[in-house]
């Protein structure tokens, strides 16, 4: 069994220790992120020799289906909507005789047959590694989880590994975080569960502790005698597109903010952890977290914003409102934005606010984390007052043109000594080149090695409920009406401004 613990970036490891032989076992593999997202990561990771050649791929489906349409639809799929991965017939056929089905087979009572199926493949000479993904609606998880555990598929045979990964979202509330914590407790060790955040996946968040640590020049400023505030932006241009049903249980501040900006604060915020150590990054991430000062229900009005998007244009083109998007209810009042300001009670970041925001039908698509720094004390150059001085900025771009931008004054060409604003820019694209792989391929490949580093534990997950828990009470008991609305297109409601204005702050214009 392959141990990755000791080295979670695994700096030169992935040639060292390649992924052990497994069955990969996918529940809802027949589903939409399994087709867009699963299916071509792992062409792209057969293709570039990062699995074992044992590794096989079994879908396990509730209808009934025939393994060799469901090889042709996913080869379909992966040629359509990821383009490289499956480069010609030869490398299709091998790919797509990696793939089986069983049928009939995903709901309780009838695991035995997987149980069945997983034998003959074994018996077949194939892996006794069994990793399972639940790629089904969250609902399923519980009873998916517990019928898995009846059949006796958390307990790997001697020498073999079981693991677990399971899909966003991972609960609605704090409650049923916890709920559903305790449901895969019941049947898998901690050590065998994967909670997915594929922001934690994208290797632009993965460089924040690169940037942190590697370098002399910045962990020595990262912190309140130096920062003024740090701003995470998660904008979106599309709507609600096919998800409207999903999005109408959800909201901006569940579906984004509770779990992949929380998870990117912590990345940001945490101490510097004793060792590369999974456990010992992820109890940081738990440690900066468990800082962020609570707040309560009376709270909300001065720290949480939300609002729906009202009809405007995106990129030039006129778009709807959410309240005319198709499968949403008239009177909904899910919120399309949410922003919110935290403070981090420690040492380190006193009195520094981080400020996160996250919408669809925004100005355009970015993720961003803006580190901005404090403004010089004293400004000799008396042609370029300091109130006239722009701030330091260090800009993480998380997606897309993915890289990172240091603004800083710089003297303009002249006689005069006037003072303006310069940007150093950094990207992954030109300074790298090559294809950047989708956060899918380095979490199931970590998955596959046994490395957790990239998972959410428990009490993180835990903890970023706990978090954003008053605002979701709050906004459930607040009834007035309507909800602040934004023009599709722009970057948010006013609102959102004016929550900056307290502190003399504005959100950076993207
Ligand atoms: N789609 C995305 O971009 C995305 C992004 C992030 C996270 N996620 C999460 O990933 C999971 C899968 O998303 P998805 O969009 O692929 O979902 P989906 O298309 O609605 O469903 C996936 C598959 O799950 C199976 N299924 C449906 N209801 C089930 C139930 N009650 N119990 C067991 N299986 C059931 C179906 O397969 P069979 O009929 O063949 O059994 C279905 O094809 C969800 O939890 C979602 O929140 C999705």
């Amino acid at each position: 069994m392959t141990d990755a613990t000791q080295n979670p970036f695994r700096s030169g490891m992935l040639m060292e220790h390649p992924a052990d032989a497994c069955v990969l076992i996918i529940f809802g593999g027949t589903g939409d992120l399994a087709q867009r997202k699963l299916f071509p990561s792992l062409a792209h990771l057969v293709r570039e020799g990062r699995l074992s050649e044992q590794t096989q791929f079994l879908c396990v489906s509730r209808k009934d289906l025939d393994q060799n349409a469901f090889r042709d639809e996913v080869l379909k799929n992966a040629r359509a909507l990821a383009p490289g991965s499956i480069p010609d017939e030869e490398f299709a056929s091998k790919f797509a005789n990696r793939i089986f089905t069983v049928t009939d087979a995903a709901e309780n009572g009838k695991f035995d047959k997987l149980r069945w199926r997983l034998g003959e493949m074994a018996g077949a000479g194939g892996p006794k590694n069994h990793l399972i993904y639940l790629s089904i609606p969250p609902t399923g998880y519980a009873p998916t989880i517990a019928a898995l555990g009846a059949v006796g598929l958390a307990e790997p045979e001697p020498g073999a590994w079981s693991r677990i990964i399971i899909e966003k979202p991972f609960g609605r509330d704090y409650d049923s975080a916890e709920a559903l914590n305790s449901s895969a407790a019941a049947v898998f060790r901690e050590d065998q569960i994967y909670r997915i955040d594929h922001y934690l996946g994208k290797e632009t968040v993965q460089n924040i502790l690169v940037l942190r640590l590697a370098n002399t020049l910045f962990e020595p400023i990262w912190n309140h005698h130096y920062v003024d505030h740090v701003a995470i932006t998660a904008s979106e241009a599309l709507g609600v597109e096919e998800r409207a049903q999903y999005y109408e249980e959800s909201g901006a501040l569940r579906d984004m903010i509770q779990n992949h900006l929380m998870q990117i604060l912590a990345m940001v915020a945490m101490e510097r952890p004793a060792s590369l150590a999974a456990e010992a990054i992820r109890d940081e991430k738990r440690k900066v977290l468990e800082s962020v000062r609570p707040f309560t229900e009376q709270d909300v009005p001065n720290v949480a914003v939300r609002a729906q998007y009202a009809a405007g244009a995106v990129a030039g083109k006129a778009v709807v409102g959410y309240l005319d998007e198709r499968g949403i209810k008239p009177n909904s009042r899910t919120e399309t934005y949410a922003a919110l300001k935290l403070h981090i009670d420690n040492w380190r970041w006193s009195g520094v606010p981080f400020y996160l925001r996250t919408g669809k039908r925004l100005a355009k698509r970015v993720t961003e984390v803006a580190i901005v720094f404090r403004k010089v004390p004293h400004m000799v150059f008396a042609q370029s007052p300091v109130d006239r001085l722009e701030q330091n900025v260090l800009a993480i771009r998380i997606q897309p043109n993915e890289g990172i931008s240091l603004k800083f004054e710089a003297k303009l060409p002249g006689h005069a000594l006037h003072v303006r604003p310069v940007e150093m820019d950094f990207r992954y694209g030109t300074s790298f080149g090559g294809r950047l792989s989708d956060a899918y391929e380095r979490l199931l490949l970590d998955a596959m090695i046994g490395d957790q580093t990239l998972f959410a534990r428990r009490d993180s997950v835990e903890e970023g409920w706990r978090i954003v828990q008053p605002v979701l009470n709050a906004w459930a008991n607040d009834k007035s009406d309507p909800l602040p609305q934004y023009v599709a297109g722009s970057w948010g409601p006013s609102e959102a401004d004016v929550l900056l204005a307290a502190h003399n702050h504005r959100w950076r214009k993207l």
